[in-house]
């Protein structure tokens, strides 16, 4: 018989990979109501959103001011994506405890995404250790295009595998695995995380499936045949990534919470509450695209 975990911790993504994909930034007030939502549906964790290049991702060049002006509940770690140095020094200067770092298992998606090879990126993430220690802060690592690159194609098990020995052995202990196309299959999973789990806990590893041809659902219940309970999604399914052209939305956080609820596994999550959320953001990305399509 198949056991899956008790219970499972949804990362909610939305504010920050659902937004950062919009063709226009939405307004900065809409921001701020959607994750005063999104922190009344009993997350544990929300990514709230990116201290990266603005000339990059115009889309969240509003962060700090979001940052300083949503509410924070107890009980919720808020984090922020950082890419390097700086962008750490303004997740502190923004009140930040909680950090995500990102690199890929593929070349040229590293190249595309951050315009730095994985090692060099590996060299940012050094150059930021002594900074997230002294805070004390907890990171996040994720690690992209794990099963498939929009350039490459298929990506073998083993550059994931030297990825993740690379970011564990920097103290990260949290990481997050991208399907960033949404092309891996159930049996990819299970291949790659049997492979994974021979050598490290499933503690360590998330799940960050985009939803692109509908595998996300399927491969995130064969990656809690694993022991793994921890997944991002996106709440109405917003979203996507600008250095991915194929990539659409995160999995629906609605999907990952309807799926625990038909194999009995505790979210945590107030339904009346997401949908509420989702009703909202999924109104204002459609009044946005409707706004742009006439410009
Ligand atoms: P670069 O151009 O190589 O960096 O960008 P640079 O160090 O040469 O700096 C160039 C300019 O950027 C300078 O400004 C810097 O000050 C500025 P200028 O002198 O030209 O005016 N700069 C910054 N500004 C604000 N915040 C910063 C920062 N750093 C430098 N932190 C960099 C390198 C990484 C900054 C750039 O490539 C970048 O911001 N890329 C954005 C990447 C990104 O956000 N991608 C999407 C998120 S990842 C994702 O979606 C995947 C994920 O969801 C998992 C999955 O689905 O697979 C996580
Ligand atoms: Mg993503």
């Amino acid at each position: 018989m198949t056991t899956y975990p008790a219970k499972v911790n949804i990362v909610e993504v939305g504010p920050r990979d659902g937004l950062q994909s919009m063709e226009k930034s939405i307004a900065t007030e809409d921001k701020i109501t959607y994750l005063n939502l999104l922190s009344q549906c009993g997350f544990s964790e929300i990514e709230v959103t990116s201290f990266v290049s603005p000339k990059w991702i115009p889309q969240l060049a509003d962060a700090k001011e979001v940052s300083a002006k949503m509410d924070r509940l107890n009980g919720i770690t808020y984090t922020a994506l950082v890419p390097n140095l700086k962008g750490l020094d303004d997740a502190l200067s923004a009140q930040y405890s909680s950090v995500a770092v990102f690199t890929a298992a593929s070349e040229s998606f590293s190249k595309n995404n951050t315009n730095c090879s994985i090692d060099e990126s590996m060299g940012r993430f050094h150059q930021m250790t002594p900074v997230w220690e002294e805070h004390s802060l907890r990171v996040r690592g994720y690690i992209s295009t794990v099963w498939h690159c929009p350039y490459e194609g298929p990506i073998k098990t083993g550059s994931v595998i030297d990825v993740i020995a690379k970011i564990l052995d920097l103290g990260i202990q949290n990481i997050s695995l991208g399907d960033t196309i949404g092309k891996a299959t159930a049996d990819e999973v299970r291949f790659t995380l049997e492979t994974i789990l021979n050598r490290w806990h499933p503690k360590h590893f998330a799940l960050h499936m985009h939803d692109t041809f509908g595998f996300a659902k399927e491969n995130i219940q064969a990656a809690m045949e694993f022991e793994i309970n921890t997944f991002d999604s996106s709440t109405g399914g917003i979203g996507g990534c600008p250095y991915a052209e194929d990539a659409s939305g995160n999995i629906a956080t609605e999907n990952v919470v309807s799926l625990c609820n038909s194999i009995g596994i505790e979210t945590g999550i107030n339904e009346e509450k997401l949908e509420e959320t989702s009703t909202f953001i999924k109104s204002i990305v459609k009044k946005e695209s409707l706004a742009h399509a006439k410009d």
